[in-house]
């Protein structure tokens, strides 16, 4: 199997780092050609250095880090301190990277990638605000036909918002950048809170990921620790949903997980509902879907697979 060539769009926050850490350990299936970063969970300068911290905590200092965009295209940037710590990295304290960022920003690289690769080549993975990628799209629109699909964590469907009442964060943060990506004609996979609140790290699961007793699950089981007591605290849950490795775990094993196509389209208008992700589960808009909506994880699996791949470090 030759190995799938991906971008990694993040803003590291606890389980972006644990998706960044699912696909370094998986790289007969995937290829990181790349992972640029995005200001979200916490300011551009720390999710940057929080993303080299992670290749180095996973060995991986040969990886290239790219700084992009310091804020949403048109608001102003909300952070999430309150779910991720200062550091964005809570829980765990990594030493400061040494493997240097990368001098081209991050919107430059991702077009660079798209333009030398072959058509429908490039998956990218936004687990952030999708600030970079739509700006891309934006400044090179001929990089669409590149780009084999896009497999993000944002939005929700039936599930109630993280942010409002209405809308996850990452959409949230960048309902414009969002809007952009919906409406590109390019091949979308969305996997939002629908999905990502059944893949919960119950304490049974968090027990199984510290008794790999590797440096690497040490300090995941760490930032895990820190990252679930804001979802038990709110939403009275057994541990914290992995939002971000769905991403990447939709890649490794997609029969694991079950959605619709639908038209999804983002509200950017409203102050009341600003960052809806409007979807048409039922059709009732008659409107062509644009987006393949996950709305299930077998749970187990995923688990398994992650806690596989966790130990191979
Ligand atoms: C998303 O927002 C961030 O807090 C997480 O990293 C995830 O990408 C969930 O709404
Ligand atoms: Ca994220």
């Amino acid at each position: 199997m030759t190995a799938r060539p991906i971008i990694i769009d993040c803003d590291p926050g606890q389980d972006d780092a644990v998706a960044l850490l699912l696909a370094l350990a998986s790289p007969d299936e995937l290829r990181i050609v790349g992972i640029t970063c995005v200001a979200g969970n916490v300011p551009l300068d720390l999710t940057q250095r929080n993303a080299r911290r992670i290749c180095e905590l996973a060995g991986r200092a040969e990886m290239q880090v790219f700084a992009g965009c310091p804020g949403p295209m048109v608001r102003p940037l909300k952070t999430a301190e309150a779910v991720h710590g200062e550091s964005g990295l809570d829980g765990v304290d990594l030493p400061d990277p040494t493997m240097s960022l990368q001098d081209r920003h991050a919107v430059e690289f991702i077009i660079d990638a798209c333009r030398s690769a072959e058509d429908g080549e490039i998956t990218l993975c936004p687990t952030g605000p999708m600030t970079n990628v739509a700006t891309a799209l934006v400044q090179a629109p001929d990089i669409r036909r590149k780009i084999r699909e896009i497999v993000f964590m944002g939005g929700t469907a039936i599930n109630p918002g993280n942010t409002t009442p209405v809308a996850e964060f990452n959409v949230y943060v960048d309902p414009h950048a969002a809007q952009i990506v919906m409406q590109s004609g390019i091949k979308l996979t969305m996997l939002g809170l629908d999905v990502t609140h059944k893949a919960i790290t119950t304490p049974k699961r968090l027990a199984a990921i510290r008794a790999i007793g590797s440096p690497v699950a040490e300090a995941v089981a760490g930032m895990l620790e820190f990252y679930d007591r804001h979802d038990i605290e709110r939403y009275g849950m057994p541990g914290g949903p992995l939002h971000d490795p769905c991403v990447i775990a939709y890649l490794l094993a997609p029969d694991i997980f079950m959605g619709r196509d639908c038209h999804v389209a983002v509200e950017t208008g409203s102050e009341l509902t600003l960052g809806q992700t409007v979807v048409d589960w039922w059709g009732v808009t008659g409107m062509a879907p644009n987006c393949h909506v996950v709305d299930h994880v077998d749970s187990n699996a995923f688990y398994g697979l992650l806690i596989e791949r966790l130990g191979r470090f």
